[in-house]
Parts: structure tokens; sequence; C-alpha cells
């Protein structure tokens, strides 16, 4: 699938927060925290979000990962159901991984749920390798996440 990533904007929020509760192993924020997104005192986040080549108004998928001095965290990821397996979230992730090179940044970090192998196989791909285990870190149903990490230095 042709897919551009771009920054998100204010206005793609309602969108990522459509495309978020459609899927039901992505991380689910309340409205304010995607509100405060680009709130001015916000702890500092990169959104993106990736677009049909041929149609930019149509959102496939977006990434969005908290911005720390050495590492960024990656918060959530979700590909449009029908978008899935296409790489999409391989595009998203290249170009955040990318971006937080150009930035300085040391590595690039997050927590997947054990079960999640469509997430997991898609770090994997990219390089992401395992660092240890946060045990019953999620609930409902509760289990363990897996803390994965990639360096993006030189
Ligand atoms: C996880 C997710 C973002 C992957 O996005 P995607 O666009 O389908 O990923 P890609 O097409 O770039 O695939 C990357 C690799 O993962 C594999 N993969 C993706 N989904 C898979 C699945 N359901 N089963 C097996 N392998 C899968 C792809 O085959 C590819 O591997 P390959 O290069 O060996 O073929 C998507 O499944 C999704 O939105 N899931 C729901 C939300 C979610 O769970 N987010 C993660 C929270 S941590």
């Amino acid at each position: 699938m042709f897919v551009l990533v771009r920054s998100a904007i204010p206005d793609d929020i309602p969108t990522i927060r459509a495309l978020e509760q459609q899927a039901e192993s992505a991380a689910h924020w309340a409205e304010r925290e995607y509100d405060a997104l680009f709130a001015p005192d916000a702890p500092t986040r990169i959104a993106l979000i990736a677009v049909d080549e041929a149609d930019i108004g149509h959102v496939r998928g977006f990434v969005i990962a908290r911005c720390a001095l050495d590492d960024w965290e990656i918060e959530n990821v979700v590909v449009v159901r029908e978008a899935q397996q296409l790489g999409v979230g391989t595009k998203l992730i290249r170009e955040l991984l990318r971006r937080a090179h150009a930035a300085g940044v040391i590595s690039v970090l997050l927590e997947v749920r054990e079960s999640n192998l469509a997430a997991r196989k898609l770090y994997e791909r990219l390089g992401f390798s395992s660092e240890g285990r946060r045990r019953n870190y999620y609930h409902e149903p509760m289990e363990d996440a897996l803390l994965l990490r990639i360096s993006v230095a030189v």
C-alpha cells in the first residue's frame, strides 16, 4: 500500500481517536489526553499519521511517541484493519526512527503485550530487541509487558 507519512496536526485528533477506538489491542486514551497532545505545556510528543498517497484525506494509521532527550517511547501505534499487513506500520515506525536519529536520540523503546503477536512481529522486523519483561503490567486482561528497544544513535 502506498502511503505518505506526515506530522499530525490538531485537526487530525478526531481521526486518530476513531482509529484507536476501533483497535482493541491499542492503548486507549481519554479524549483529554489526545486534546493535550498539542497543548503548549504538555510533555513533548511526536505524532505521525499515514495517509493514502492517492487520497491524502484518507488516514490509514498513526504512531505517537513521548520524546525525552535520550529516549523516545512509542505510546501507541495503530493501522486501520483493512490496511494491515501491507507495510503501513513499518513505514510509520521507520519514519519515527528516522526522526529520532535526526534529533540525536539514543534509543526508541516501548512496551507491548506479550500476546500481541502482530505488534511484536512489526517491531522485531524493524530490529527492536527484547530488554525484559514487566510482570502483570497490563490489566483487563492482566498480562506481562515485554520491553523492547532499538538503538538509533549513529
Ligand atoms: C501492530 C500493527 C500496528 C501492525 O501494523 P501493520 O501495518 O499491519 O504492519 P506491517 O504490515 O508493517 O507488518 C510488519 C511485519 O509484521 C507482520 N505482521 C503484521 N501483522 C501481523 C499479523 N496479524 N500476524 C502475523 N504477522 C503480522 C507482517 O507480516 C510484517 O512481517 P513481514 O515483513 O515478515 O511480512 C497493526 O496490527 C495494528 O494496528 N494492530 C492493532 C493496534 C495494536 O495492537 N497496536 C500495537 C500496540 S503496542
